[in-house]
């Protein structure tokens, strides 16, 4: 069975964030959707709230299962008490690459059957990121393209407090 990683702040998750949930859930048998736990980075949703979030976005793919956690600490570690063996990361553009290349290089270094493997954001996700949807919702704009439809009321109740 083929485990794989799919880690991210996911504050909040966003349509970019679920698309490459499903295009992974089309390769691997299981898909573990891991929270980062980080609060360096002051995050607006709480880690049980976007864990929340997430498993109201995804929706069932035949053939995968998916779960979704979080965890602390280093991804290597995490990866390697789960079984994964894969890390899932999007890329938008190319200026992902350089700290995206860094990430996957010290995560194999620290783990050494971990591989990370990139899907190409769809073209029309390739601007978004959850800081986006962060500022537009906290000034009461429309973030219906950008978070997936489950979820837009909590995501703009939550932002525009
Ligand atoms: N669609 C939309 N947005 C996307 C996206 C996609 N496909 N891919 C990334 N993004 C956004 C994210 O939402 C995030 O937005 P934000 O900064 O506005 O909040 C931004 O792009 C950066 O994403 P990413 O680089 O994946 O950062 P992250 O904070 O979501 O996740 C971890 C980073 C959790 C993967 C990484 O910090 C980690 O593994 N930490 C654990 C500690 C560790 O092991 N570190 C590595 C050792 S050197």
């Amino acid at each position: 069975m083929k485990t794989a990683v799919y880690p991210g702040s996911f504050d909040p998750i966003t349509n970019g964030h679920l698309d490459v949930i499903i295009r992974a859930a089309n390769i691997f048998d299981k898909l573990v959707v891991a929270v980062l736990n980080n609060s360096s980075k002051h995050p607006v949703f709480s880690v049980e709230e976007r864990v929340e979030l997430i498993r109201e976005s995804v929706p069932k793919i035949p053939g995968c299962e998916i779960t979704v956690t979080s965890f602390d600490g280093l991804l290597a570690d995490f990866a390697q008490e789960i079984g994964a063996t894969t890390v899932v990361k999007g890329l938008r553009a190319m200026s992902d690459f350089e700290y995206e290349f860094q990430q996957a290089l010290a995560n194999r270094k620290m783990n050494h059957r971990l591989d990370t493997v990139f899907l190409m954001t769809s073209d029309k996700y390739m601007y978004l990121s959850s800081s986006l949807v962060r500022e537009i919702g906290r000034h009461g704009g429309d973030i219906s393209d950008f978070v997936p439809l489950r979820i837009q009321k909590r995501v703009l109740e939550k932002l525009s407090k």
